[in-house]
């Protein structure tokens, strides 16, 4: 098990040159995201967020800073060209832009086929299969031949949704995904991803929507280009993530795991468990010791009886 974090994300400043003058958009961003985190990203419009999001997916280049993503293989993305860069994109990362970008030339079914015909992981008749299937996941395949001029804002949001899970990405990183739906479809989609995040998908979203942030393992508040609070939404199972990856380090080998005989046979007899790890501090847990009271108690219950008040 890999336990280096996915997406690790080092002192990443952006500064964006125009004519007016610098303006520093990302102030030196720290930041780990582990494999099937769902990460929420809130904050006001213009603190970064969907510059941060640039950086992890590599469609823009930071000024300073590092972004390493650990999906089939190490990638240190910034140091790729172009090309590669937009090939291990595609194979690795579905990205839903904040303003969609679906090309306007295309049908929908076409911009949704794109991607697999790109990185040619599907083949033709198979990519319009799929397609098709992506764009029923969202509620959208009745418009499958239409341009996308033809469609509204929230219709041509989905279908960005369904490109972004063409190729079957690791890591779907999405920008405001929802922002241009109703409540109903919205939810539809937040089932949708948390299903993705069920079936060990990472998912890094920009939200504005505060009262989604519960439904995110964890969310980080960005003010002004610097991440300045980070919550724990799902406390449990990011402790839990955490308390296994210390044990995974502790404890690593293998082991069979011990079998209760079955009556009339030896301890010895009996057939070895299923490989499992064996977490020296896990200990079981003790019977409780039966007491006179507690007996008593027993004996109550099952005759039924109530207690009389007092
Ligand atoms: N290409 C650019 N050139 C100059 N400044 C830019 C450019 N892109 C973004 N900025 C500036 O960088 C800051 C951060 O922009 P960004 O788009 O990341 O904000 P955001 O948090 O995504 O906002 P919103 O919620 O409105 O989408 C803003 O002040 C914006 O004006
Ligand atoms: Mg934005």
């Amino acid at each position: 098990m890999n336990l280096q974090p996915l997406i690790e994300i080092r002192n990443v400043v952006k500064v964006y040159s125009s004519e007016a003058g610098d303006f520093t958009a990302l102030r030196g961003v720290d930041l780990d995201i582990r494999r099937g985190e769902f990460l929420g990203i809130v904050g006001k419009s213009g603190a970064g967020k969907s510059t941060l999001l640039n950086m992890l997916t590599g469609v823009d280049h930071a000024t300073s800073g590092e972004v390493v993503v650990r999906a089939e293989k190490e990638v240190y993305i910034h140091r790729l060209d172009e090309d590669e860069l937009a090939l291990w994109r595609g194979q690795t990362m579905g990205v839903v832009y904040q303003s969609f970008q679906l090309l306007p030339m295309l049908t929908l079914l076409e911009n949704v086929m794109l991607p697999m015909d790109l990185c040619g992981l599907y083949s033709p008749r198979k990519s319009r299969e799929r397609a098709l299937e992506l764009l029923r996941l969202v509620e959208i395949d009745e418009h499958a031949n239409k341009l996308p001029a033809f469609i509204s804002g929230g219709q041509q949001q989905r279908v960005a949704i369904a490109r972004a899970l063409a190729n079957d990405p690791a890591i779907l990183v999405a920008d405001e995904p929802t922002g241009s739906l109703d409540s109903v479809t919205a939810d539809h989609i937040f089932d949708l991803f948390e299903k993705l995040v069920e079936s060990g998908k990472t998912i890094v979203m920009v939200t504005h929507d505060s009262g989604l942030t519960p439904r995110f393992s964890r969310h980080l508040v960005i003010a002004d280009g610097q991440i300045v609070a980070e919550h724990a939404d799902k406390l449990l199972e990011v402790g839990k993530l955490d308390a296994m990856e210390e044990r995974l380090r502790t404890f690593p080998e293998p082991v069979a795991a011990p079998q209760e005989a079955e009556d009339g046979e030896t301890a010895e007899e009996a057939e070895p468990g299923p490989i499992v790890r064996a977490w020296p501090q896990d200990k079981p847990e003790k019977k409780k010791k039966k007491t006179k009271e507690g007996k008593k108690e027993k004996k109550k219950k099952k005759s039924g009886k109530k207690e009389k008040p007092e």
